[in-house]
C-alpha cells in the first residue's frame, strides 16, 4: 500500500483553508492535483468532500472519512464511506490523502502504519483572499512532522507562485512507480 498526501499551504503560516473554502484559486495548481490524482483513490474528510463541486471530482474514486455511520454519498459506484481510520492501515492500494487539515493530521500524526510515505507539498507565496470570512485552518502540526521525519527527493517547481516539492519518509519502503508517476505529473 501507498499513501500520499497532497495539500497546497500558504508559505509562513501553513494555512490551508478559511471556513470551508480555500483562500486562492490558481488554475495550475488545480491541474497538478488533477494530474497526480486522475484515475486514482482519494481520501477526502467530510468537510472537504462536501466542498466539491456537486460532492464529487471527474474520474477519481474518493473515499470519505466521516464518524456518521449513515452518511450518504453523492456516487455509491466511485465513492465510499470510511468510519474507522484504521481501515488504511492494512488496506491495499494507492490512497491519495486529500485533506482536509483534520485527515492530514489524522495520518501524519497517528503511528507509522498511517503516515504517508510520500508527501506533496506545494507552498503558495501569494496573498490570501481578503473576501473570505470564518476560521483559518493550518496544518503547523503536519509540517512540523514533515520537517522531522521526511526527506526531499525532488528539486523546487516554481509556477504561477506556487512552489511544489516532494518529500519521502525516512526509512519507509516507498513504491518507485509511484514516485515516478507523481514527478511526471508535476513536470508535465
Ligand atoms: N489547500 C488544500 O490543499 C486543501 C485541501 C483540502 C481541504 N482544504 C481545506 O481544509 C479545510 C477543511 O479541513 P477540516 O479539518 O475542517 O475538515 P476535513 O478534514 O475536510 O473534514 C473533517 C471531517 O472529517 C471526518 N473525520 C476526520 N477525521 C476522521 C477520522 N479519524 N475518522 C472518521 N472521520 C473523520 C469528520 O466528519 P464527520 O463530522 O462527518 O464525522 C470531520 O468532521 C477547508 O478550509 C478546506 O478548504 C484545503
Amino acid at each position: 500500500m501507498t499513501k500520499v498526501a497532497i495539500w497546497c499551504r500558504h508559505q509562513g503560516d501553513n494555512i490551508i483553508g478559511i471556513g470551508p473554502q480555500i483562500p486562492w484559486r490558481i488554475s495550475s495548481d488545480f491541474k497538478r492535483f488533477r494530474r497526480i490524482t486522475e484515475n486514482r483513490t482519494l481520501v477526502a474528510g467530510q468537510t472537504t468532500y462536501e466542498s466539491f463541486p456537486g460532492r464529487t471530482l471527474p474520474n477519481r474514486r474518493i473515499m470519505v472519512l466521516t464518524f456518521d455511520t449513515a452518511y450518504e454519498v453523492s456516487d455509491p459506484q466511485n465513492h465510499q464511506v470510511v468510519t474507522d481510520i484504521r481501515y488504511f492501515k492494512e488496506a491495499e492500494g494507492e490512497f491519495y490523502l486529500s485533506g482536509g487539515a483534520s485527515v492530514y493530521k489524522a495520518f501524519l500524526t497517528g503511528g507509522s502504519k498511517l503516515m504517508p510515505e510520500i508527501i506533496v507539498d506545494s507552498m503558495y507565496c501569494g496573498s490570501l483572499n481578503p473576501e473570505l470570512k470564518g476560521q483559518p485552518v493550518d496544518i503547523t502540526p503536519c509540517i512540523d512532522v514533515m520537517n522531522k521525519e521526511y526527506r526531499q527527493v525532488s528539486k523546487d517547481y516554481e509556477l504561477d507562485n506556487v512552489v511544489t516539492t516532494v518529500h519521502i519518509r525516512k526509512g519507509a519502503f516507498v513504491d518507485q512507480a509511484v514516485l515516478k508517476h507523481i514527478i511526471e505529473s508535476i513536470e508535465k
